[in-house]
């Protein structure tokens, strides 16, 4: 069962008002609570019982949801595209209007996480919270010994530095095929990275993001569990 909540907080994250003017519309009478007009401002609701109408209209609490999708190539990360192309929106069935969780290239593949969640999004895309990407990269020439380390210890992207925390190798032999970890949501941060030291990026796949794996087929997507959800939440907001 959910917590009672303030009825102007209520009304509020149903979408229809700010929590101000959910205000209004409490103290002009137009809110009721189980057929009974509340003009109360700190009267709380049990969002999973109490009816609540405004002017005549069913009132209900926005139903979050998040999903983890596996994004494959040749989808752009956008909600709307001018060019009409696939977008990572239309590859999940929901009636909920949901967005991406910051942003891959259009054949970037790997985790992406889509919500309605404004405070979700926030959280695991704000610098602050430095939020661990790992992506394997397939570049078109070995990466050198020196290169790696400058990549360690900071590359200059327009002006502000920019580090990988790890460089490793998967396959001794093959140091084209490399696993980067970062904490930067910066646009196009990998790719650019790699050339400022005159690399280019041929494959870009996110393997991990806030430490959830792509553990899906590509194309394909899932709820995140409440749990996982409850998780990143507790793990991020400070
Ligand atoms: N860095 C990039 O260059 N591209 C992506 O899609 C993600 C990170």
């Amino acid at each position: 069962m959910k917590m009672p909540v303030r009825l102007n907080k209520f009304i509020a994250e149903s979408g229809i008002s700010s929590r101000r003017k959910a205000e209004e519309f409490i103290l002009q009478g137009r809110v009721t609570v189980n057929r009974k007009t509340i003009t109360e401002l700190s009267f709380k609701v049990n969002p999973d019982e109490d009816e609540v109408f405004v002017d005549g209209e069913r009132i209900k609490q926005k139903q979050y949801v998040y999903y983890l999708l596996n994004k494959p190539k040749g989808v752009i990360t956008t909600t709307d595209d001018e060019k009409n192309r696939m977008t990572v929106v239309d590859l999940i069935k929901t009636n909920q209007k949901i967005f991406p969780v910051g942003r891959l290239d259009y054949n970037t593949t790997g985790v992406l996480f889509l919500t309605n969640d404004g405070n979700f999004s926030n959280l695991l895309t704000h610098p602050k919270n430095k939020i661990q990407r790992v992506y394997e990269v397939n570049l078109d020439r070995n990466l050198e010994d020196d290169d790696k380390s400058t990549l360690l210890k900071g590359v200059y992207i327009e002006g502000e530095k920019g580090v990988f925390i790890k460089v490793e190798f998967p396959k001794i032999k093959d140091r084209k095929r490399l696993i980067v970890t970062c904490t930067e949501g910066r646009n196009k941060f990998v790719k650019r990275m790699f050339e400022a030291l005159g690399y280019t990026v041929v494959l870009l796949n996110r393997i991990s993001f806030a430490g959830m794996n792509a553990d899906i087929p590509l194309g394909t997507y899932r709820k995140l569990t409440t749990l996982e959800v409850k998780n990143l939440f507790k793990n991020y907001a400070k």
